[in-house]
């Protein structure tokens, strides 16, 4: 998968899929499956290291788990999250962002909302880095926003939204996800744009869906969203192989002779 493939896959109509990924392990298992792309989305701060939002994820850590997916996942188009106000500072050090993101392996950037980045997306995508856009509920806004809430239900609101899209079309981006908004509008935005669409909780009629990985296996127990459906229930499967890890230990089930060392 290329940027062009992303085209080619909209004009197509093949929907495009695309799982968030954090480290080496599960950038393995995601290199050997057929999804189209990974996201080093900074929602890591929350499945990887605890925190309560993605306003903790820096551009440090950003990086680091962007090499990680990468040398796990070396055939798949990675696109990495620009952490919160990483790129709102200086020209010069919002490209040094997206440098930073690129040299650890990203293929694409990818940063939150239209107003102020659109000279960033067109400068970065005429220096030869893709950027993918995100509208709706925008996490790094949380507080602007009041919260997590669906955005879009109102007339002027929506209006909004698919004004961005267009000036995020219009600035350079191969892609943009919708999050978080009427089923309705974020097909009708799909419709509209000639760049594919890639929906969390914006309803079927997007060019391609994406979930977090935790969500996806079921391995996130704290929080399930209307939006998030789980494929597999991931926490009873783990935790039936760590009790039976457990249990072998204790009836000396494990080690047996062919886990030894002889000499
Ligand atoms: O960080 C993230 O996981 C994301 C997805 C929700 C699109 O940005």
């Amino acid at each position: 998968m290329n940027i062009l493939d992303f085209y080619k896959k909209k004009q197509n109509k093949e929907k495009i899929s695309m799982i968030t990924c954090y480290d080496y392990t599960s950038a393995k298992i995601l290199s050997q499956s057929n999804v189209d792309c990974l996201l080093v989305g900074d929602s890591v701060a929350m499945t990887m290291h605890g925190y309560k939002d993605t306003l903790s994820a820096t551009l440090e850590i950003m990086a680091l788990h962007t090499a990680a997916v990468s040398r796990g996942a070396s055939n798949k188009f990675i696109v990495s999250d620009l952490p919160f106000l990483s790129y709102r500072k200086s020209f010069t050090k919002n490209v040094s962002a997206a440098q930073t993101l690129i040299q650890a392996g990203a293929h694409a950037v990818k940063l939150e909302c239209a107003a102020g980045n659109l000279p960033l997306i067109q400068h970065l995508t005429e220096s030869g880095v893709p950027v993918m856009g995100h509208l709706g509920l925008t996490p790094q806004f949380l507080h602007a926003l009041g919260g997590y809430h669906v955005q879009g239900k109102t007339v002027k609101s929506a209006q909004k939204i698919q004004e961005d899209a267009f000036a995020l079309q219009e600035a350079g981006c191969f892609s943009l996800v919708l999050e978080c908004v009427p089923a309705h509008l974020a097909e009708q935005i799909t419709q509209q744009l000639s760049i594919p669409t890639i929906g969390i909780g914006a309803g079927p009629g997007t060019d391609g869906q994406v979930l977090v990985f935790q969500d996806l296996l079921g391995l996130n127990l704290d929080f399930k969203p209307k939006f998030v459906k789980s494929f597999l229930n991931g926490s009873d499967f783990f935790s039936t192989g760590i009790e039976s890890f457990i249990h072998a230990i204790k009836t000396g089930e494990f080690p047996q002779h062919e886990h030894c060392h002889s000499n």
